[in-house]
């Protein structure tokens, strides 16, 4: 096995765990305010929620294997995940669904690169990583369905949302 290969794989793993942690994080924000704003989508919010518990222990659990501390962002995600849940949680049904298509949609784009590069070079990382993907797939498929085509905040939002998105994990596989 390539050191660097190995190096490449500790810091994905990492990088998934402090996400996941930054998903739960969301997820919370969301719940809390979805209690006012979002009643009908609570359930599946705190289903979503559980699956991204199960998706943080898998990564912990990783880490923890390969000796290896978890990342410097570890915190910062799940604070910027509960503001960002927080805020489009008040902001109501459409808000929360294009939060989690946006999320969703760049964390299976890095998932699937994720699997290409470790393929062949890190067999524990390729199963941990495919071990989530269809959670966030469903998660991602069932928040579009509650997407309202044409309304202000999914367009707002989308964006914003990916690109903060694309930049924890930028930051997190460089710290
Ligand atoms: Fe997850
Ligand atoms: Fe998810």
């Amino acid at each position: 096995m390539q050191p660097v290969a190995t190096d490449l794989g500790d810091r994905i793993i990492k990088v998934n765990h402090a996400g996941e942690n930054g998903a739960i994080g969301i997820y919370t924000g969301q719940i809390l305010m979805a209690r006012l704003t979002a009643p009908s989508m609570l359930a599946e919010l705190r289903e979503f929620r559980s699956h991204e518990r199960r998706h943080r222990a898998i990564f912990g659990a990783e880490l923890e294997r390969r000796g290896r501390r978890r990342c410097r962002s570890y915190w910062l995600c799940a604070i910027g995940g509960f503001v960002l849940g927080a805020i489009t949680g008040l902001l109501g049904s459409s808000a929360i669904a294009a939060t989690t298509t946006a999320v969703e949609s760049v964390v299976l784009k890095h998932l699937q690169h994720q699997l290409v590069v470790l393929h062949g070079r890190d067999p524990a990382a390729v199963s941990a990583i495919s071990s989530i993907v269809a959670d966030e797939q469903e998660h991602h498929d069932q928040s579009s369905g509650h997407i309202q085509a044409g309304t202000f905040w999914p367009r707002v939002l989308t964006p914003i949302v990916s690109a903060s998105t694309e930049a924890v994990i930028w930051l997190g596989m460089r710290l």
